[in-house]
């Protein structure tokens, strides 16, 4: 039998990976993806190697450009934000690593992946939805859902019994739950766990507090075409490059932190510390090119879509049909998003302050309160007003008679 692990290099997923050999049985390939969580990925490859994994069973990928083009880009185009503020960045991630399992797996012929995350959370979904879209006939363990590994102290326990190194700081409850990528790093649970209290200042780390932030403001110029950031101050990117910048901006002015109090797909209600630097200016430049480019119609759809838009990448529903229907008519919404945006960043804002394009269609002919040589005739929106009022004036009417009879 054969099983691909989502394998972090961490602790955790060390203690998964040696229990799917010892209780399973199984000969483990290990799948370590760089998402931009900007942390070394050789020495998970040297664990994996220390744990006994084959090197050809090693699979250690560079996938932030496909992340950002494939995934984030996309789910931009729809301005998704969940419950109003989250923007996403776990669950986003989430298919796309469950695709390369599933790939992997088909390479090596295994029948099974796996995964670390909880039974009681939203990831779990992610990942497994994802899977059985890509791969209906493969199987998925959930070693924490199955296992008696349920304290601290019995993981340490079976870390040492199986020589699997354990850093210092991790022999002691993990203060909290780490997920980053290059979109967001996500902090929740233990320390955050209470959702009165303040975070401290120590759970923030990609961003400098706004307090500390440079108390001159800094404009940069976002590109986009056709729905998606394309350069910053006329210098092209690829996707990934870009918003590696856009989070240098972010970090240095403190933009992009949440502290938010989320509904779970299974569930319950949890607290979470998010920072998405780059996203939190991404988004605002992307609404900043979509006031001048969108029509009015095609705008208001598109926004009246977006919460269940962000609902179903929230729930793990990117591999859907429904899912794919809704980014048809967001792509399609896109066809002229396409100009520059110029930005403010100052102090944990980043705020558009100019926006132009050859796609416009903003008429200043039309709006302006001087003389428009005609383009606009103010005696039309007499009739206009007069039939939009119609009904509520019957409505008036008839309340009135009503009251009185
Ligand atoms: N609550 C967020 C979400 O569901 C973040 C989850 C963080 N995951 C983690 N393994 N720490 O998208
Ligand atoms: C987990 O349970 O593994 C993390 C939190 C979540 O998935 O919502």
């Amino acid at each position: 039998k054969k099983v691909v692990l989502a394998y972090s290099g961490g602790l955790d997923t060390s203690i998964i990976l040696k229990w799917l050999q010892t209780e399973y049985g199984c000969e483990v390939i290990t799948f370590t993806a760089d998402l931009g969580q900007g942390e070394e990925l050789e020495p998970a490859r040297q664990k994996a190697e220390l744990l006994g994994i084959k090197p050809e069973n090693i699979h250690i990928v560079d996938v932030r450009e496909e992340f950002v083009r494939d995934f984030v880009f996309p789910m931009f185009r729809a301005n998704a934000v969940y419950e109003g503020q989250y923007l996403l960045g776990t669950s986003i991630a989430r298919p796309l690593i469950s695709q390369h399992l599933v790939k992997i797996a088909q390479q090596h012929g295994a029948d099974a992946v796996a995964h670390g995350a909880t039974g009681k959370g939203n990831d779990q979904v992610r990942f497994e939805l994802s899977a059985y879209a890509l791969d209906p006939a493969i199987r998925v363990i959930a070693p924490w859902r199955e296992w008696d590994l349920t304290s601290r102290t019995k993981l340490i326990e079976f870390a040492e019994k199986h020589q699997i190194p354990i850093a210092k700081d991790k022999r002691g409850e993990a203060p909290f739950s780490v997920d980053a990528n290059l979109l967001h790093t996500s902090s929740e649970g233990k320390a955050l766990e209470d959702p009165a209290a303040e975070a401290p200042e120590y759970v923030y780390q990609r961003t400098t507090s706004p307090e500390d932030a440079p108390d001159t403001p800094e404009y940069i110029e976002i590109g986009f075409d056709k729905g998606d950031a394309v350069s910053i101050d006329g210098q092209a990117m690829s996707p990934a490059t870009l918003l590696a910048a856009l989070n240098e901006y972010g970090r240095k002015h403190g933009i992009g932190r949440l502290d938010f109090v989320e509904n779970r797909f299974v569930g319950m209600k949890s607290r979470g510390i998010y920072e998405t630097p780059g996203g939190t200016i991404l988004l605002e430049a992307h609404r900043g090119i979509e006031q001048i480019t969108l029509d009015a119609g095609a705008g208001h759809l598109k926004d009246s879509l977006m919460p269940r838009y962000a609902e179903l990448i929230y729930n793990g529903f990117w591999f859907s049909p429904e899912r794919e229907m809704l980014q048809a008519a967001i792509d399609k919404s896109q066809e002229h998003v396409t100009g520059t945006v110029r930005l403010k960043l100052y102090k944990g804002s980043a705020t558009t302050v100019g926006r132009w394009s050859d796609h416009s269609l903003y008429s200043e002919a039309h709006v302006t309160f001087e003389d428009d040589a005609g383009a606009y005739d103010q005696k039309d929106a007499a009739g206009f007003i007069r039939l939009n009022a119609l009904r509520l004036k019957l409505l008036a009417a008839r309340n009135a008679r009503v009251r009185q009879a």
